[in-house]
């Protein structure tokens, strides 16, 4: 599998630092007020379970799963919702974590059906950010690191569901997907 990837750019113990730091931001942003982690599947799932051992304030963890409707190249901005979360969010504070944010279309969406819902605090948090990417100024309240425009694979991401596993983030070599 190590083979398939042609750099590494961030390496396990940078990780570890970017978590730390984002952590430490939600620690202090919200003080004694209790956080739900909203984990976007399945993308932000290594990530989400290092950042919520970091976390000293009273939380809890639920999941959403949605998919980009039509081809990758339209952004049209719909998103279908595959599976919901399952608590109820009016006026609670609510964390959306996601792996990564590239056009930006996805979260657009998802924090716009969540706005509807009524929480009384609403923040996204994203390991990584492409801004080359981005077709609308979605704001990201807590980034991880910011990454050129290049098809990035593990530490959750995946191409092709395979890769989530590197405990590393890597770009993957062109011939794999070519
Ligand atoms: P967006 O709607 O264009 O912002 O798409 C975000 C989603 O695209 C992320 O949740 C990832 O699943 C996927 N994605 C974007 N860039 C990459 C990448 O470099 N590697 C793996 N997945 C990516
Ligand atoms: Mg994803």
């Amino acid at each position: 599998m190590m083979d398939d990837i042609e750099k590494i750019i961030l390496d396990e113990n940078k990780i570890q630092l970017i978590v730390d730091r984002l952590a430490s931001e939600i620690n202090s942003d919200f003080d004694s007020s209790e956080i739900i982690f909203l984990g976007l599947l399945k993308g932000s799932v290594v990530f989400m379970s290092d950042l919520i051992r970091r976390i000293n304030v009273p939380c809890k963890i639920d999941f959403m799963a949605v998919s980009s409707y039509g081809s990758g190249t339209v952004s049209s901005g719909n998103v279908k919702i595959l599976k919901d979360m399952s608590m109820d969010i009016t006026g609670k504070n609510v964390i959306v974590v996601e792996d990564i944010v590239d056009s930006g279309n996805t979260l657009c969406c998802v924090m716009e059906i969540l706005r509807g819902r009524n929480p009384a605090c609403l923040k996204l948090c994203s390991f990584l950010s492409k801004p080359e990417r981005r077709v609308n100024n979605i704001t990201i309240d807590y980034l991880g690191e910011e990454i050129p425009n290049e098809f990035v694979v593990g530490y959750g991401l995946d191409y092709d569901e395979k890769y989530r596993n590197l405990p590393y983030l890597g770009i993957l070599k062109p011939e794999v997907y070519s």
